[in-house]
């Protein structure tokens, strides 16, 4: 009898043990657990949700050697609803361990967008210097207040953690920053200001922007304002964010000024729009008052920056979520809804007197390639269409560099063609005659989710004597770098199977094709 007992309970501390273990791997990404985020369109190395909605990307701060990604979450749907602050940390930007829910939603209202910072110099009291509180800065959504037509409805609060972002504790006064009267006041966005000594905080307010400061990131006196005259105007400004750069990697200083809309964006719904210029820490003045475009794609919105990079690094880096206000809420994927774009780390150059900023995916991508699978094909003059043998990569989570000899080609046109079986294919090409980048999607598969998904994204670029392409693949995404992230454009799609095969096609002439290399990618989870 005593022998069954024993039996029993070491079966039973088997099946525990195993489970412990299963849920183990789900938190650190162990390849193992293979069920797990194998869903069809599950992004295989971008960042999204085990379930439920997610929408932006919020509170990203790099403290203690994790990079800390919240975002606007509602576990309980996968459509948007009550906003809560869903949280993830990476040590590499790459690999994720999904953390409880950080801020929930309370009598004050909703969570929605906002940003985090490590107070350092523990001016909020909520801390020490020895162990500096994190503090997020969040806008609070009132819908009763929205409901009953009132324009306050939204006023921007602040909460702290103590233990690395583990544990969150609302400020008992919110809100700390109360609405002037202006119907869409939110998406707060907060640096520390070295020359002022001062926080800054910047958030959208309708058609502009408004720019505070504080000494204790609770008290805040309004500074200035940019943007009533300045920029595209299609849609409500939101989620912008400040932050300096460093002109062609030099000694010269310039301020960043990312302002994010919907709609009115490129190519129509979300998009992000940028400038340049100079900052005070109290007001921001803008070399150009015309607008540039971070991504010409449609499916990268309310992207901002990590804050609290370590100077050593010095990097200025950038997520965007990958979606569009215009279909976001009903693309075909049933446990989640939407993914972040990969990390990117964001440059500033200066060209012919005009400031470009530049974006660049994050270089710890590399140690996701498998590097057995990597083919490299020679230099090659094309004419019409070659078909390229990608062997057994999978072309649905990969990466591609692409390097072209313009000088010596003389198409009107390339493109390059992603298919499967079923005759679905995304086309990427530029176009000479128009001086145009393109991304075609009106045959890539599941469109009728939506009637404001298909279509083409065209974005203008004047190409010079090399072109480089450099594209990541993942499932049911497309991002697309060219010339090292000069031009950027990022798109879903959803094809019914994956692709097999890969085609370069010119029209009106050929085209040099110095390089191409095509290396599959691990997947994080
Ligand atoms: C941008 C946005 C923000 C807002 C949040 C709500 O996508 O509309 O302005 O804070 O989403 O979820």
């Amino acid at each position: 009898m005593k022998k069954y007992i024993y039996l029993i309970a070491l079966l039973i501390g088997i099946v525990s043990l195993s489970y412990t273990n299963l849920s183990n791997k789900k938190q650190s990404g162990d390849k193992s657990a293979s069920a797990y985020y194998s869903e069809q369109y599950r992004p295989q190395f971008h960042f999204s949700p085990q379930k439920g909605w997610m929408n932006d990307p919020n509170g990203m701060v790099y403290y203690a050697g994790e990079y800390h990604l919240f975002y606007q979450y509602y576990p309980d749907s996968t459509v948007w609803g009550p906003m809560h602050w869903g949280h993830a940390v990476s040590k590499d930007l790459i690999h994720w361990e999904h953390l409880p829910i950080a801020l929930y939603p309370d009598s004050i209202g909703y969570i929605f967008s906002g940003s985090a910072v490590v107070d350092w110099k523990n001016t909020t009291g909520f801390g020490s210097v020895e162990n500096p509180p994190l503090v997020a800065i969040f806008t609070y959504h009132n819908m009763d207040r929205e409901k009953s037509g009132k324009i306050d409805y939204e006023n921007q609060g602040i909460a702290y953690s103590l233990d690395k972002g583990r544990t969150w504790n609302k400020y008992q006064n919110n809100p700390v920053l109360h609405n002037p009267g202006v119907k869409d006041f939110r998406d707060p966005k907060v640096l520390w200001h070295e020359g002022t000594q001062k926080w800054n905080l910047i958030l959208s307010a309708h058609d502009r922007v408004k720019i505070y400061s504080s000494g204790n990131l609770k008290d805040w006196q309004p500074e200035s304002e940019f943007g009533s005259d300045a920029g595209a105007h299609g849609g409500v400004w939101e989620c912008p964010d400040l932050f300096p750069l460093k002109v062609n990697a030099g000694g010269q200083t310039k301020w960043v000024m990312i302002v994010n809309m919907n709609p009115g964006g490129p190519n129509g719904g979300s998009g992000t729009q940028y400038f340049v210029g100079d900052y005070d820490g109290h007001e921001f003045t803008a070399a150009s008052k015309e607008t540039s475009w971070l991504d010409y794609g449609r499916d990268n919105y309310a992207g901002v920056t990590w804050s609290d990079v370590p100077k050593e690094d010095g990097r200025r880096l950038f997520l965007g979520w990958m979606s569009n206000w215009n279909y976001a809420t009903v693309v075909p994927t049933d446990v989640w809804r939407s993914a972040m774009t990969v990390p990117r780390e964001l440059k500033l150059e200066e060209i012919d007197g005009k400031f470009l900023v530049k974006s660049e995916p994050v270089h710890e991508l590399n140690q996701l390639q498998d590097q057995a699978s990597k083919i490299t094909f020679a230099e090659e003059q094309i004419s019409g269409e070659k078909k390229l043998d990608t062997k057994d990569i999978n072309l649905n989570q990969c990466e591609l560099v692409l390097n072209l000899e313009t000088g010596k080609s003389t198409a009107d046109s390339l493109c390059l063609i992603l298919e499967n079986g079923s005759g679905e294919a995304v086309k990427i090409g530029y176009s000479n005659k128009s001086k145009q980048f393109f991304v075609d999607r009106t045959k890539s598969g599941n469109m009728n989710f939506s009637d404001r998904f298909s279509g083409i994204d065209y974005a203008p670029y004047s190409i010079g004597k090399q072109v480089q392409l450099h594209l990541f693949i993942d499932a049911a995404s497309i991002e697309i770098f060219v010339d090292e992230g000069k031009l950027v454009m990022t798109d879903l799609f959803f094809s019914s199977e994956n692709f097999n095969a890969l085609k370069i096609f010119s029209s009106g002439g050929d085209v040099l094709l110095q390089k191409v290399e095509i290396v599959g990618l691990k997947r994080i989870w």
